[in-house]
């Protein structure tokens, strides 16, 4: 039985993705990105903190804002990346669950699509709310769930439901959709001295350039999705990509050069 933890396999399954996350990930994350900043208002001269930086370009964009901009990934490789994209950006390896910053230091607060990979997406919620002065503005994105319209993970999810194994030796995980459910988030915002908070969905969509798109997602896009798939027997992996890429293939029969996976800003203010 394994002893490495959710939060390793998920360092190393980042640090592992990073060279080719631009190309992959990033064309679906990035369009959060406007709305996200969006949220905080004038960003002249404030001083934003970004939770799971990934490789830098909201930071990037941030900065052009005219903010003052520190990023933390808990990836090596993922910082290497952001201290390149965003060099008027500071950015550290550091935990989101555990943030080496003093208290009240930050404007705001921003993460997108970081949560949902956190052991324990509570406690960086906390360290959001302690790091952040009162009223400062607590921005972060996270995908919606099939039954919200998430055609994409919907895919992927009925494929490993009709086809793979999930009796296999991997550490327990958080829901991948807790922090989208409301009844299950704002209480943990509200522990954290969160008040005021806003929900929209943001309308992304996955572009779609080949069949091969949402194969290419689960072997260079995907940490948990990834982990399970490797370790499935050849004959599962193959009707998983089959699956994926019928699935795909009827997109683009008809017409379509995208799949619809919406996610949802929060915004929430610390008191
Ligand atoms: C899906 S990527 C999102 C990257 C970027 N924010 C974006 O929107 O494109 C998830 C990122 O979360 C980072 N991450 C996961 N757990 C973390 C934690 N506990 N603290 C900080 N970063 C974490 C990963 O290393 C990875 O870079």
């Amino acid at each position: 039985m394994t002893t490495r933890t959710f939060a390793d396999f998920e360092r190393e399954g980042w640090d592992r993705i990073a060279p080719s996350y631009a190309d992959v990930v990033l064309r679906a994350t990035e369009q959060a990105f406007v709305p996200v900043l969006d949220s905080l208002g004038d960003l002249r001269g404030k001083r934003v903190l970004e939770l799971a930086s990934g490789t830098g370009h909201l930071a990037q964009a941030a900065v052009a804002r005219g903010a003052d901009v520190v990023g933390v990934d808990v990836a090596e490789n993922m910082v290497s990346l952001a201290r390149k994209t965003a060099s008027g950006a500071e950015f550290r390896v550091a935990d989101a669950e555990d943030l080496p910053f003093e208290d009240a230091s930050f404007d705001a607060v921003i993460c997108c699509f970081g949560l949902l990979h956190m052991a324990n997406p509570d406690k960086a919620v906390s360290e959001a709310g302690r790091v952040l002065k009162p009223d400062g503005r607590f921005s972060f994105t996270v995908w919606q769930a099939p039954e919200n319209g998430n055609e994409f993970v919907s895919i992927v999810l009925e494929a490993y439901g009709a086809h793979a194994d999930t009796d296999v030796d991997l550490p327990p995980s958080p829901p991948m959709f807790l922090m989208a459910d409301a009844a299950a988030r704002n209480p943990l915002l509200t522990s954290a001295g969160f008040s005021q908070f806003t929900e929209n969905v943001l309308e992304i969509v996955w572009p779609i350039s080949s069949p091969d798109t949402m194969v290419e997602f689960i072997d260079n896009g995907a940490v948990r999705i990834r982990l399970l798939y490797e370790r499935q027997t050849p004959d599962v992996k193959e009707k998983i990509r089959a699956a994926v890429v019928g699935a795909t293939n009827g997109y683009l029969s008809k017409g379509h050069n995208a799949i619809p996976m919406p996610a949802l800003l929060v915004t929430a203010t610390q008191s």
